[in-house]
């Protein structure tokens, strides 16, 4: 099994759902996380929640949708902690409408946040990555292989990704640095404004996520996982 302990991540989209559940597993794991949200106040309360312990956590404002932001959150996490070993490529939006009502505003959202947004924080962790031989994984979706009414956008930003990620991972393994995408289905987050509630016990928790994002960097380094589906094992709200 490949050690990880005080290797460090930076999880784009840290603040709740699934990027802070991955957060929480790797921190359990004997990792260093940052975490980012858009807001700096969002990012500090969900890292406070997260650890008391500045050399585990670091809370970061970043708008992934900006290479500036996230240039800067690779150098912050980097120059924190002295090392950046992964990257949890997470942060993403849902905007749902049929095509005709959905909005200018909305479809560049969706495709500036998850799938542009993806390619700034690549680019922005190639280079310590390749100095670390570090681990690159997408939060993609089965949004991302299923089409559905109302999901143009957001099926046309995680084709995208999916496909991206896949693209990125034959670049990138020459060097070392090894690219996973997960395609989740449904999680009980907050996304798309969802409140999680007792009646999401049948969806996946952001937490088994995490799980599996650990188990991806425990994996022996000369083997790759390159695209994980991973779907409730019942049926919607059994
Ligand atoms: N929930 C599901 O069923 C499901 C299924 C498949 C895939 N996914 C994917 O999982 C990922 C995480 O979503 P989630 O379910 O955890 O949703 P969530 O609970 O709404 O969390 C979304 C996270 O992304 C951050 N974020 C959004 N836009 C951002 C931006 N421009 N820059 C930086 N951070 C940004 C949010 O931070 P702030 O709001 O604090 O800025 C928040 O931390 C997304 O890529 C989503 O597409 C979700």
């Amino acid at each position: 099994m490949n050690d990880i302990t005080n290797k460090v991540a930076y999880i784009t989209g840290g603040s709740k759902g699934i990027g802070f559940g991955i957060a929480k597993i790797l921190l359990n794991n004997g990792m260093r996380v940052a975490i980012s949200s858009r807001s700096l106040e969002v990012a500090k309360k969900a890292a406070a929640v997260l650890s008391d312990d500045p050399t585990k956590i670091l809370a970061i404002a970043s708008d992934v949708s900006s290479m500036a932001d996230e240039m800067n959150a690779v150098k912050k996490t980097t120059a924190h902690f002295g090392q950046f070993d992964v990257l949890v490529a997470n942060a993403g939006v849902g905007h749902f409408a049929p095509i005709d009502e959905m909005t200018e505003a909305n479809w560049k959202a969706t495709i500036d946040t998850n799938l542009t947004g993806v390619f700034n924080s690549v680019k922005a962790s190639i280079d310590p990555l390749k100095k670390s031989r570090g681990y690159i994984i997408t939060i993609a979706s089965l949004a991302g292989a299923n089409f559905f009414e109302t999901a143009a956008a957001y099926n046309a930003s995680k084709f995208g990704l999916v496909g991206f990620s896949q693209a990125i991972m034959l670049d990138l393994r020459k060097y070392g640095i090894k690219v996973s995408t997960i395609m989740p289905g449904s999680v009980a987050s907050y996304f798309n404004n969802h409140q999680p509630n007792d009646a999401d016990a049948w969806k996946i928790q952001p937490e088994d996520i995490g799980q599996l994002v650990a188990d991806l960097l425990h994996m022996n380094p000369r083997t790759l996982p390159s695209k994980i589906e991973v779907r409730p094992s019942m049926p919607a709200g059994k």
